[in-house]
This record gives C-alpha cells, structure tokens and sequence, in this order.
C-alpha cells in the first residue's frame, strides 16, 4: 500500500494568520522538489490563492453546483456517470506550478440534499489527496461549519492563535473538537503575531501542545496588503525556524 500522506490543517479564529501560515507552510514543503504538494483554500474567501500567486480555476463548490443543475435536467445519470465527471471537472480545477498543486473548495456544502454529489466529491478528494506527498489545509474559522469534505483526512491539526483571549478559547476548542478527527496524529497550537512583551504571559497560562511561537513580521503584513505572493517573502531567521518547527510537528524525532 502507498504511505498515506500528510494531511496538514491550519485552523483557527478569523485574522489569527491562518491563510499566511497556510501559505508559508506550503512555501516550505515545496522547498524539496521531490515532495508533491497539494494546497486546498477551505476558507470561502479564497485568500490562500492570492498567497500562493496560483488562480483560481473553478472551486470544488462550482463543480458541484453545475452537476447539480445537469442532474436537475437529465435525473436519470448512472452513479459510473456521475463519478468520471466529477473526476475529470476536479481535475480540471487544479491550478499547478513545479510541485505545488492547488485547490480550492469554494462554499461549504449545504445539509441535506444532493448527499450522493457531496459524497462522491469527499470520496474523489480523498483519492486526489493519496496523489501527494503533503496537503495543507487552509482551514475556515467557523467551529461549525469545519468542512467536512476535507477534515476527516487530517493527520496534523495546527491550530494557529494570537494574543487575544477569544482566539486563545478558539483554540482550546478546536484542540478538543479535533479528538473526533478519525485519522488525527497530532494537534498543537501555533501562536501568531505575538509581540514578545506579551510572550511569556501567554505560555504560561497555555494549556496546549506548542508547535511555535511566531512574531509579527511586518513583511508578511505587507505582501498581504499588495497581494503577492508568499512564495517571494525574504527569507529570514524566522522562517527557518517556523520551517523548522512545522518538519519536527509533522515528522516527530523518536
Ligand atoms: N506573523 C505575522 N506578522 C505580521 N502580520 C501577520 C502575521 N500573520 C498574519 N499577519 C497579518 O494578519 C492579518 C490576518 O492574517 P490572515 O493570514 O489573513 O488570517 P486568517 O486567514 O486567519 O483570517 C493579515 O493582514 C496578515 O497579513
Ligand atoms: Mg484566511
């Protein structure tokens, strides 16, 4: 059997730096040309796209939305039918570039209805994640609607907080919530944008496995204000470390 990859996701309250974390992770996996990374923006706003300089082909949710409105018409398509072409539109909305392959989700699929579309989708994103070597999941921030097409594949949940105590309960949450993920390996906090005045107050009163502490780093700010791409940041001291931090959660020493 091929090893299983890992399944990366970065969750956590709005504006804590999911999607820029998001970005530099996948700017670091991709960094060895031999591993074959997928980026998934589960975040509706699509802002991992920017962050990655990688369009936007078609979202997951299109796809389903179209095959929804061409069953509507035709009802009597067999289940064969239906899977080779969602197989082929999901392909179709992969954006590439060398050994980065992206993807994103688009709305997060209603309850109820159209069970068979949605479940093919989750089976066929499934199967398109086993392709790669690593998928980084650029999480939404709602605790609810954790889209369930993507999570039940998580091995690593990065929970990503800042200072604040609302995103620091956020995060003590979804650190729970995630003991229902089926294939969890590891979950942890990252704490982002933390100025160092407030540092070792937040550690101490932290209940949670720590993964890192990044500070505010204003060239982030600012390629996310231009909207270029994270893959053009300067390297820097703590990019290596968070490099460093990110292999060791994914890949522990024994
Ligand atoms: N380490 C950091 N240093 C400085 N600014 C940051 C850092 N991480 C995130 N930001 C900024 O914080 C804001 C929210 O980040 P973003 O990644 O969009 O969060 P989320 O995806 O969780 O909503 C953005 O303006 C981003 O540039
Ligand atoms: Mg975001």
């Amino acid at each position: 059997m091929e090893p299983r990859p890992v399944v990366i996701a970065v969750c956590g309250k709005g504006g804590v730096g999911k999607t820029s974390l998001s970005a530099l992770i996948v700017r670091s996996l991709t960094r060895d040309p031999a591993r074959r990374v997928l980026a998934v923006d589960a975040d509706p706003a699509v802002g991992l796209a920017y962050a990655l300089g990688m369009p936007v082909v078609k979202t997951v949710d299109q796809i389903r939305q179209e095959l929804i409105q061409t069953l509507g018409e035709a009802p009597s398509a067999d289940k064969e039918e239906l899977l080779r072409r969602l197989d082929y539109d999901l392909f179709a909305a992969l954006s590439e570039r060398d050994n980065l392959a992206f993807l994103a989700i688009g709305r997060p699929e209603g309850h109820g209805c159209f069970c068979q579309v949605n479940q093919l989708l989750r089976q066929l994103i499934g199967d398109l994640a086993g392709r790669f070597d690593a998928v980084v999941i650029d999480g939404e921030a709602g605790l609810e609607q954790i889209q369930r097409r993507v999570m039940d594949l998580v091995t690593h949940l990065l929970v990503a907080s800042d200072g604040s105590l609302k995103s620091r309960r956020v995060a003590a949450t979804l650190h729970h919530m995630a003991r229902e993920l089926p294939d969890l390996q590891a979950a942890g906090v990252l704490f982002n944008k933390l100025a160092p005045v407030e540092e070792t107050e937040i550690l101490a009163a932290n209940p949670l496995p720590l993964i890192h502490v990044l500070h505010e780093i204003p060239a982030i700010r600012d390629f996310d204000r231009r909207g270029r791409s994270f893959f053009d940041l300067p390297w820097s001291a703590e990019m290596a470390k968070l490099e460093d931090a990110v292999l060791r959660f994914l890949n522990p020493r024994p």
